[in-house]
């Protein structure tokens, strides 16, 4: 069971609870989800919830009350110690253990929710909670809230709005601590060797699914917790399928391999790359240049994504050096300004180049408010991840080449996870080699 590093999660809250000044939070964490019949997903805590709390377990929820004095801030509601249902569901920490392993100013049972919520909500300046994800909570938060009108109007206290803890949490999520940095590198290195494995390997293996396997033992013979996501195991054309999660077609000879994986660590920290490698050990002419296309914009975008530059940059760099690959080999033509104006790329490259990287594996945090494009700071981590698919699915857009039967069922995407630093980006999945005579064997 988790015990958490009571230091880090203190340094949050007191920063969250600053930040507070006179609001009251109400931050739920997650429940069980249905998979079918009567069995569930392995639990995942809510970021946010888990962020704050370091708590692991359904059904909680966590009160931050700046409002109050000093100890009487941090309120857990969880499931109380119970025999019967731990024998059938496992160890919970109880009251008593949220007081004294969390560091609880006050536990209590999630049954006293209805009861004590209104009670400790009373006297703050405003309600913080997510509206629109909690329903059972957000019924009882509503009535709280408009009982608190109510008195408002009469006696001239009491919380008169009700404001998104995303704006104080995203902030926060998106520059990364030394702790959490520390973490990311330990998520990303076990991922990367993931993918040296594969590579290492690939020539014994005759299907996708021996390769997710393969990935996703070694994920938890490393300790992590799974994979961060689905992992995508692409051969062939499904690599131009981008969610492709089937992975249980042949591995053919001839045909490249992507890999889309990365492990999520105890502490629900990710890891998130992407490798493409020819499955005979050698490339065809053909994806050998697409695959030099895609590796060059990686680079040059990664270089780009220094401090004060932002994630459009980076993206547009990427496009950039896409496009003019493109257009030398005949599959894009005219004016790279008026292929990107008119989006006349969007058959071969229909995703963005990159997403930050954290506790989810697309972060949180603003990438632009309105016109004003956030820009990148020391701490922040986002991948870098530009490719290259093609296939018959998206029709090629008017006046643009069509598509030789030679190019098709390429797909390569490259994906590295980036710590944006003081001196030069620092590529933290450096360990999963991706140079043509590294793949090749
Ligand atoms: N693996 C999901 C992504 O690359 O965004
Ligand atoms: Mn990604
Ligand atoms: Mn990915």
């Amino acid at each position: 069971m988790f015990k958490p590093d009571n230091k880090v999660f203190a340094e949050r809250r007191e920063i969250f609870l600053n930040k507070l000044d006179g609001k009251a939070a109400i931050i739920p964490g997650a429940k069980l989800v249905k998979h079918h019949a009567d069995c569930e997903y392995p639990f995942r805590q809510d970021s946010n919830f888990w962020y704050l709390t370091g708590f692991d377990e359904p059904d909680a929820i966590a009160l931050f009350l700046s409002h109050k004095p000093e100890g009487e801030r941090f309120i857990l509601f969880v499931s109380p110690k119970d025999v019967i249902s731990e024998v059938w569901h496992g160890f919970r920490w109880g009251l008593e253990g949220a007081e004294k392993e969390f560091k609880a100013d006050k536990a209590h049972s999630i049954n006293e929710l209805n009861d004590l919520l209104p009670i400790y909500i009373n006297g703050c300046d405003e309600i913080v909670f997510s509206i629109g994800k909690h329903p059972l909570i957000e019924k009882i938060v509503l009535e709280i809230f408009s009982k608190q009108l109510e008195s408002r109007s009469r006696l001239g206290v009491g919380a008169n709005s009700i404001k998104s803890p995303e704006i104080y949490l995203n902030e926060m999520r998106l520059i990364k601590s030394e702790f959490e940095i520390k973490r990311m590198k330990e998520a990303v290195q076990i991922s990367a060797e993931a993918h040296e494995l594969v590579r290492e390997s690939i020539s014994s293996k005759k299907n996708e699914r021996q390769i997710q396997g393969l990935i996703e033992g070694f994920f938890l013979e490393k300790g992590a917790r799974g994979p961060a996501y689905n992992s995508i195991v692409a051969s062939g054309d499904n690599a131009c399928i981008l969610h492709y999660t089937s992975n249980n077609a042949p591995l053919n000879n001839g045909d490249l391999l992507l890999v889309d994986a990365g492990c999520s660590l105890t502490d629900y920290y990710n890891g998130d790359i992407t490798r493409t490698i020819p499955i005979s050990g050698k490339f065809s002419k053909e994806q050998k240049i697409i695959y030099e296309i895609v590796l060059s914009a990686q680079k040059t975008a990664i270089k780009s994504a220094v401090i004060g530059s932002n994630s459009s940059t980076v993206h547009n760099v990427a496009l950039k050096v896409l496009i003019e690959g493109l257009k030398e080999i005949g599959l894009l033509s005219g004016s790279t300004e008026g292929i990107i104006e008119h989006q006349l790329y969007k058959h071969l490259y229909m995703h963005k180049t990159g997403h930050w990287l954290g506790l989810d594996v697309h972060d949180v945090g603003a990438y632009r408010m309105g016109e004003y494009e956030v820009p990148l700071k020391n701490g922040m981590i986002l991948t870098v991840e530009p490719g290259i698919y093609i296939s018959d699915r998206i029709p090629v857009p008017e006046g643009q080449p069509i598509i030789d039967d030679k190019w098709k069922g390429i797909g390569i995407r490259i994906e590295d996870d980036i710590l944006v630093k003081d001196t030069n980006p620092e590529v933290l999945s450096i360990a999963a080699l991706k140079e043509i005579s590294d793949l090749e064997f």
